[in-house]
């Protein structure tokens, strides 16, 4: 008896690179890439980041740097973080017109803002002493509403230095509505927001609180932050609440361990979708990869080619310009 052999074959296109090249659905770009960056206050020279190699706390100077090579690379947009040299209960640094994040994104918008979109984080943990995203009550919970006034003065602070889009990364209900509002009233109709609409309370995050020193002092941020186990309506009820209050692009956060929540979020909207690749992501391929354990490169590109096939249209990851260069 003769065997039977298959009339479908998909190794058909998948035989030369030309071909797989040819048919392959999905791409990167180095535009649709965001470089996040960490600004010091203070230091003299830029100071590296021991859980995320090749990551660094940025002096003024070697931010310009830094920026310029993104850049030339065709990096499309850049996220700004500050770490101020004074930090308090009610952290002060995120809205004084001379905070680092302030000087930082004027800087930057005069270097590279015609090229590339210059965005700004907005959040308070990285200003307060105790490392949470707002305003204590004598508690010790997140008082949201007092928050919200913070958020919205140092929405308005980041807007005048030039901040080209605002990234409301803190959980706090209401936060878009409280700060299109400030801007608005401000004059800055124009400046667009990026809601960190789904963003959980993850482990990832781990390398990022040694970046931006903001490590919580107590607790955690349960209270505020999503929980990975919580009801998929949850994440979809926030994005729509935030496109109602006014957000021009909305993101994920984190990306590979979320990849479910982002395309259901890019099947339900309109509007610009973006998934954050975090810093514990960025480190548990920095660090297997330093062992000999994985390809580091192909599993960079294969990370991005999932996020990006899972439905984002812009991606945070702090690979944007080594990737771009390669991509080009
Ligand atoms: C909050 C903020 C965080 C990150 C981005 N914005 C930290 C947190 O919520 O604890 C994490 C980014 C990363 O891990 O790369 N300002």
């Amino acid at each position: 008896m003769t065997a039977q052999f298959p009339v479908a074959r998909p190794r058909r296109l998948r035989r030369t690179p030309a071909m797989r090249r040819m048919v392959a659905g999905t791409r990167l770009h180095p535009a649709e890439l965001v470089l996040p960056l960490f600004v010091k206050e203070g230091i003299d020279r830029p100071s590296p980041i021991a859980s995320m190699p090749g990551v660094f706390q940025h002096t003024r100077d070697s931010l310009r740097k830094a920026v310029h090579e993104a850049a030339e690379a065709g990096v499309g947009g850049l996220i700004l973080f500050g770490i101020p040299a004074v930090k308090d209960a009610r952290g002060s640094a995120a809205d004084d017109p001379d905070g680092i994040v302030q000087k930082a994104v004027a800087d930057l918008v005069s270097e590279v803002g015609d090229t590339m979109v210059v965005m700004t984080d907005t959040c308070l943990d990285e200003f307060t002493d105790h490392g949470h995203c707002g305003i204590l009550t004598p508690d010790g919970e997140v008082d949201n509403d007092a928050t919200l006034e913070r958020y919205a003065a140092a929405a308005v602070a980041q807007a005048r230095a030039g901040s080209q889009f605002i990234a409301p990364s803190g959980m706090m209900d209401g936060q878009v509505a409280a700060i299109r509002t400030a801007l608005d009233a401000e004059g800055f109709q124009q400046v667009p927001i990026m809601a960190y609409s789904v963003k959980y309370a993850s482990a990832f995050y781990g390398p990022f609180r040694d970046a931006a020193e903001c490590a919580p002092q107590f607790g955690d941020r349960s209270a505020y932050q999503q929980d990975a186990a919580g009801p998929v309506g949850e994440a979809l009820r926030e994005v729509r609440l935030d496109l109602a209050e006014g957000a021009d692009a909305v993101m994920v956060k984190p990306a590979l361990a979320y990849l479910d929540i982002l395309r259901q979020v890019r099947d339900t909207v309109d509007v610009p979708v973006a998934a954050y690749q975090v810093s514990g992501e960025y480190a548990m391929v920095e660090a297997a990869a330093a062992n000999g354990w994985i390809d580091r490169d192909r599993v960079i590109m294969e990370s991005l080619t999932a996020i990006r096939r899972a439905g984002a249209d812009t991606i945070l990851t702090y690979w944007a310009t080594e990737v771009a260069r390669k991509l080009r």
